[in-house]
């Protein structure tokens, strides 16, 4: 593409964020696309949050990605957010029309993207969702609008039971929040149809570990893992074993920049040539399929 004066640029904002996809996924599908727009990294430290932001709305910027720390903090900085990602309390999306800054979240929606794109439809099955910090957050307040039957289990049983709490406040749910020990995992898994991993156990370098015992997996079950490095965790292939359906956490990652993506120009988002290009990325990085 020829960077002009019509040029328009997106970015993600967070610290660090030298290691983001969203930078190599967003070039691809504009340059598709033939879209005049470009998407940069930012590194932005906590102290300096709002004069990025402020940055942000006078340089004109479309639209912004935002990750760790500042996804709680930015939403005081916004003119407006959609009312749900306000009592999620965290955005990871940003739009920026005609200089007012508008808050979305769409990691809970690329979950459930992630899932109905492998033929899972999550709505009235019933979900066990592992942990309770950010990105399970987003994924349970997605999953309770899609009418799932929404179990939390959390290393830190209070936290579960804090989330589900909330659910429960904002949406009039029955969601139930117990702790991740072996014998509330098992009980939970036997009437299971979609198990989602969202603690980071499992990740990159600790590829040997799992959240479930292999042997309480059953073959009805679908099985997420939102960690993507490695591609295939050690929860995967052993729901690969047991005959299970898989979902990776790069399709979640994928189908969440598709969301933005869409927020931003209004076209569909390529999404194979966005997966081409964070693939390629990650083998850069040393992960691979
Ligand atoms: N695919 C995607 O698009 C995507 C998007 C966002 C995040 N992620 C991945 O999702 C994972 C979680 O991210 P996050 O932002 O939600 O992090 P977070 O807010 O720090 O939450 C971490 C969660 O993992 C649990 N946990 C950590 N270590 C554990 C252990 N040894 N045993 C059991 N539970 C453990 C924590 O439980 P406690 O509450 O007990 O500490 C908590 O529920 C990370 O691997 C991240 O890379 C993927």
């Amino acid at each position: 593409m020829k960077i002009n004066g019509k040029t328009k640029v997106c970015a993600i904002i967070g610290y660090p964020v030298d290691h983001s996809l969203s930078p190599v996924m967003h070039n691809a599908a504009f340059k598709d696309l033939g879209l005049n727009i470009v998407y940069v990294a930012f590194p932005v430290k906590t102290d300096m949050l709002k004069d990025a932001i402020l940055g942000a709305k006078s340089f004109g910027l479309l639209g912004l990605n935002v990750t760790m720390p500042h996804k709680h903090s930015v939403i005081q900085y916004l003119d407006e957010t959609e009312s749900t990602t306000k009592s999620m309390g965290a955005v990871n999306t940003i739009l920026n029309e005609r200089g007012k800054l508008f808050g979305y979240n769409t990691d809970g929606k690329g979950a459930m993207i992630a899932l109905q794109e492998n033929h899972v439809d999550p709505e009235k099955k019933k979900m066990l969702l592992l942990g309770a910090g950010g990105a399970a957050k987003a994924i349970a307040f997605q999953a309770v609008q899609e009418k799932t039957e929404l179990v939390i289990l959390n290393r830190t049983q209070e936290k579960a039971k804090q989330l589900a709490k909330l659910l429960n406040k904002t949406f009039g749910t029955k969601v139930k929040g117990r702790s991740l020990l072996a014998e509330d995992l098992k009980e939970e898994l036997e009437t299971t149809d979609i198990l989602v991993n969202a603690t980071s156990v499992g990740m990159s370098p600790d590829v040997n570990a799992s959240p479930v015992p292999a042997e309480l997996i059953h073959s009805d079950l679908c099985v997420m893992d939102i960690v993507y490095n490695p591609l295939e965790t050690k929860l995967l292939e052993d729901a690969k074993t047991a005959g299970a359906t898989i979902v990776s956490g790069l399709e979640m990652l994928l189908y969440q920049g598709a969301v933005a993506f869409e927020i931003w120009t209004n076209c569909p988002a390529p999404v194979d040539v966005m997966k081409k290009a964070a693939l390629s990325k990650l083998a850069e990085q040393g992960v691979r399929p």
